[in-house]
C-alpha cells in the first residue's frame, strides 16, 4: 500500500479516542515541501521558522515551570538512567552507548544546558508549529545560557516525519556551520523526537540530541530508547537510525495543554508496561482511573515514572532490538495491522489497546494466560475509555498486516504473549485459524454479515 492513498472515513465508534482531525493525520505526500523549508536563508540566522497562524493550544504557553497546585511544593524530579550510568568519559558499554538520564518532573528547563553539554556552541531547537511558543522559550533559555540557539519549526505530527523536513533541518545545520560537537534539542511529541533524532543521527554521522517530549506517548515511549525515523511513500518509519539521546527531559507541565485524547491514547502504552513488567502500574490505574488522566496528579506522575523505568530497563539490555526489546511490542502486532487498515486515522494508543485485548485473548485460548489476568486487560482499558473491539469486516486486511510484522520468521507468525502477569514471551503461532477464532471473540459487528477466513 502507499501512504498517499485517500483515507477511508474513520469508524464512528470511539472516534473521540481513535481519530484525529484530518489536518493532523496525513502522512506526507511524496514530493510535498513543508512551507517552512523555503526559509533557510542565512539572513534568518536566529530562527528558521516560517510564518504560521498556528500557536500553542489554549491553556498553556510553554514548558516554563508552572506554580505548584494549591501551594504545594513541587516534587523533586526523578531520574531514570538508561544503560550504563552517564558519566564524563564513560566507556561505551555492552549496549553500545554510555547511558543517559531521563529526568521526570516539573519546571525542568534549567536542566537543559547540563544535558546539551559544555562542548556545544550551537544548538538547533526543532519543534512543531503547534508548539511555537514553547520552542521560543527553550531557545531563549539556551541563549541566556550562552549558546547560539536557532529554531527550526516543522510541520505538525506525521507531516513532520518527511525526508524534506529532514533536508530542511540539515540545510539549517549546514548554513549555520554546525559541527560534530554542537547539538539538537527536540521539543514535541513522538513525531518530533523521531525526525529530530534522525536529523541528529545523520548530520556529520551523529550530533548530540536532547529530547523534550511533550506528549505522554513521547515521554514513556518515543523519546526513550534511541529509535529515530521518518516515513516514506511506502510506509511509516521505514527509514531511520538508532541514535541514543544525550538525555531526556520529561516535563510534566507540558502535558497540561495536551488534548485529553492524546493523553488517554498514551496511557495504552503505560498499561502495556504494567502487564509486561510492573503490576503496580495496573493497581494505580485501577485505584484511580480518573486521576491517571489528570496531568496534575501524583498518580499520573507515578505511572509515567514506572513506565519509563520499564522501557529503560528493557532497552538498556537490548539496544538494537535483538531479543528482549521485542516484549515492548506486546499488543503491537494487531495494533500495527489496525493502523495500516485505518490508513493511520487511528491514534497509535487506541490501536494498541485493541491489540492488547487480542493478545490477551489469544494467550487465553492457547492456555497460556489465566482468566483473571486476561479479564484485567478488558477492565483496565475500558476504565480509561480506550477501545477494546474492532470491526468484524476487516479480518483479511488485518491478517495481511499481521503477516508483514517484523517479528515473523519466514511464514511463521510470531506474537508477544503473556504466560502470566509480568511474563512476556515471543510465541510462534502455527496456524492462522486460531488468530481468526480469537479475532471473532473481540470483533464488533458492523455489517451484520458473517466473515470468512
Ligand atoms: N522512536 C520510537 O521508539 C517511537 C515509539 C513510539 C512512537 N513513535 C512515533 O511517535 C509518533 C507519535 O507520537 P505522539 O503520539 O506523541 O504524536 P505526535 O508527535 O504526532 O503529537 C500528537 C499531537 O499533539 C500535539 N502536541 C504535542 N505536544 C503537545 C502539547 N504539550 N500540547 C498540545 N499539543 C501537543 C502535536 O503537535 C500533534 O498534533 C509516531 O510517529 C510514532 O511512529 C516512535
Ligand atoms: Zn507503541
Amino acid at each position: 500500500m502507499t501512504t498517499s492513498e485517500p483515507a477511508p472515513a474513520p469508524a464512528a465508534r470511539n472516534e473521540d479516542i481513535e481519530g484525529r482531525p484530518d489536518s493532523e493525520q496525513q502522512v506526507p505526500q511524496e514530493g510535498s515541501v513543508p512551507a517552512d523549508s523555503a526559509q533557510t536563508d542565512s539572513a534568518q540566522t536566529d530562527s528558521a521558522q516560517a510564518d504560521s497562524a498556528q500557536t500553542d493550544p489554549p491553556g498553556g504557553e510553554s514548558v516554563r515551570p508552572a506554580p505548584a497546585e494549591h501551594g504545594e511544593p513541587a516534587a523533586e524530579p526523578s531520574i531514570v538512567t538508561v544503560g550504563a550510568p552517564a558519566a564524563d568519559g564513560a566507556d561505551l558499554g555492552a549496549v553500545g552507548h554510555s547511558g543517559y538520564d531521563v529526568v521526570i518532573g516539573s519546571g525542568l528547563l534549567s536542566r537543559l544546558p547540563g544535558m546539551v553539554g559544555a562542548q556545544a556552541e550551537r544548538v538547533l531547537v526543532i519543534h512543531p508549529r503547534a508548539l511555537r511558543a514553547t520552542g521560543d522559550v527553550v531557545r531563549e533559555d539556551l541563549e541566556k545560557a550562552g549558546y547560539q540557539a536557532l529554531v527550526a519549526e516543522i510541520p505538525d505530527a506525521e507531516e513532520g516525519k518527511h525526508i524534506q523536513v529532514a533536508a530542511f533541518c540539515w540545510q539549517v545545520l549546514g548554513q549555520n556551520d554546525f559541527t560534530r560537537s554542537d547539538a539538537v534539542v527536540a521539543v514535541g511529541g513522538g513525531a518530533v523526537t523521531d525526525v529530530a533524532g534522525f536529523v541528529a543521527a545523520t548530520w556529520l554521522r551523529g550530533l548530540r540530541v536532547v529530547h523534550m517530549p511533550t506528549t505522554l506517548l513521547g515521554m514513556v515511549d518515543a523519546a526513550v530508547g534511541g529509535k529515530t525515523g521518518i516515513n516514506t511513500a511506502e510506509g511509516k518509519n521505514l527509514v531511520g537510525a538508532f541514535h541514543q539521546p544525550a538525555g531526556v527531559l520529561a516535563d510534566l507541565d507540558t502535558l497540561l495543554t495536551l488534548p485529553r485524547n492524546e493523553l488517554v491514547a498514551g496511557l495504552a502504552e503505560v498499561v502495556k508496561c504494567g502487564f509486561i513488567a510492573d503490576e503496580r502500574i495496573l493497581e494505580i490505574i485501577e485505584e484511580s482511573p480518573e486521576q491517571v488522566q489528570n496531568p496534575h496528579s501524583r498518580q499520573l506522575r507515578e505511572v509515567i515514572e514506572r513506565a519509563i523505568a520499564v522501557k529503560a530497563a528493557v532497552v538498556g539490555e537490548d539496544f538494537k532490538e535483538a531479543g528482549e526489546r521485542e516484549q515492548l511490542n506486546y499488543g503491537h502486532t494487531l495494533a500495527h495491522a489496525i493502523e495500516l487498515a485505518e490508513r493511520y486515522q487511528w491514534r497509535h494508543g487506541a490501536a494498541v489497546s485493541v491489540g492488547l485485548i487480542f493478545a490477551a485473548e489469544l494467550a487465553r485460548s492457547l492456555g497460556r494466560l489465566d482468566d483473571p489476568t486476561a479479564d484485567r486487560h478488558h477492565s483496565i482499558l475500558q476504565s480509561l475509555g480506550l477501545p477494546t473491539t474492532y470491526r468484524d469486516d476487516r479480518w483479511n486486511q488485518l491478517l495481511e498486516g499481521i503477516r508483514r510484522d517484523k517479528k515473523n520468521r519466514g511464514d511463521q507468525l510470531r506474537f508477544v504473549l503473556l504466560n502470566g502477569q509480568g511474563m512476556p514471551a515471543t510465541v510462534e503461532i502455527p496456524d492462522a485459524s486460531i488468530l481468526f477464532a480469537t479475532y471473532q471473540e473481540i470483533a464488533e459487528s458492523v455489517s451484520g454479515t458473517s466473515v470468512s477466513l
